[in-house]
């Protein structure tokens, strides 16, 4: 399988105060997930996932209450962000597969919920271009981890099982595709994430938008209503 380009050395340099909290609170999140998790990257992905699907769905959540406010378009924001937290609770519903988490996690998992909702929901009332900033941080993360990931199989440390099937009907992958394959369409994934989100966070800050990430194709999913008919 071929794998997606994306250009690693992406970082948005902290230009003001605004982007300088967004970035140390991001590396503050970094050691704490270090700490927790060490090498254990299946399981890091599994519950990490689990709060990247957060931010998309409160960031279109609050764009569609203002535009319904203000009464205006939402300039494809809402879509946009929708389908960034669609796409990583796919990132997860596929990790789940390769790695369950234990109890203390679950309610790691639990507990971290309430307070990033609660937390980002306020941050992106008071300042969405810093919330914006704050999840292209975190993208640049993801991609850094799964690049220690790629590593962590190539060097045989983790074992290289086969792509489970829900990650080859979502990106349309080979029969024979693998856990290697998986990672690096999820890791071009994050890549589009964090070029998708330093942009808005450069719009809203009246800075030229940039280059965006190529998202790997995936299939849409679809509505209830459209599938039964
Ligand atoms: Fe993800
Ligand atoms: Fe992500």
């Amino acid at each position: 399988m071929k794998s997606p380009f994306i250009d690693l050395s992406v970082h948005h340099q902290p230009k003001g105060f605004s982007d300088r909290i967004a970035f140390g609170f991001t590396k503050l999140l970094r050691w704490t997930a270090d700490t927790f998790f060490a090498e254990r990257y299946g399981h890091r992905a599994v519950v990490l996932e689990t709060v990247a699907a957060v931010p998309g769905m409160v960031g279109a959540t609050i764009t569609h209450l203002a535009c319904l406010r203000r009464i205006c378009d939402d300039k494809g924001w809402i879509r946009t962000l929708m389908d960034e937290a669609e796409n990583e609770r796919m990132h997860l519903m596929t990790f789940i597969e390769i790695s369950k988490p234990t109890w203390f996690e679950r309610a790691v998992i639990i507990g971290v919920q309430w307070v990033f909702y609660l937390f980002f929901f306020a941050l992106y009332l008071v300042s969405s271009k810093t919330a914006h900033r704050v999840v292209g941080y975190f993208e640049e993360e993801a991609v850094i981890s799964y690049t220690h990931y790629l590593a962590e199989i190539d060097e045989g440390r983790s074992e290289n099982v086969a792509a489970p099937e829900i990650a080859k009907r979502y990106w349309n992958l080979p029969d024979d595709a693998t856990l290697r394959d998986v990672v690096l369409v999820v890791r071009a994934d994050e890549a589009h994430h964090r070029d998708v989100n330093h942009g808005f966070a450069n719009e809203l800050a009246g800075l030229p938008t940039g280059a965006v990430a190529e998202c790997p194709p995936h299939v849409a999913l679809e509505p209830i209503w459209k599938k039964a008919s």
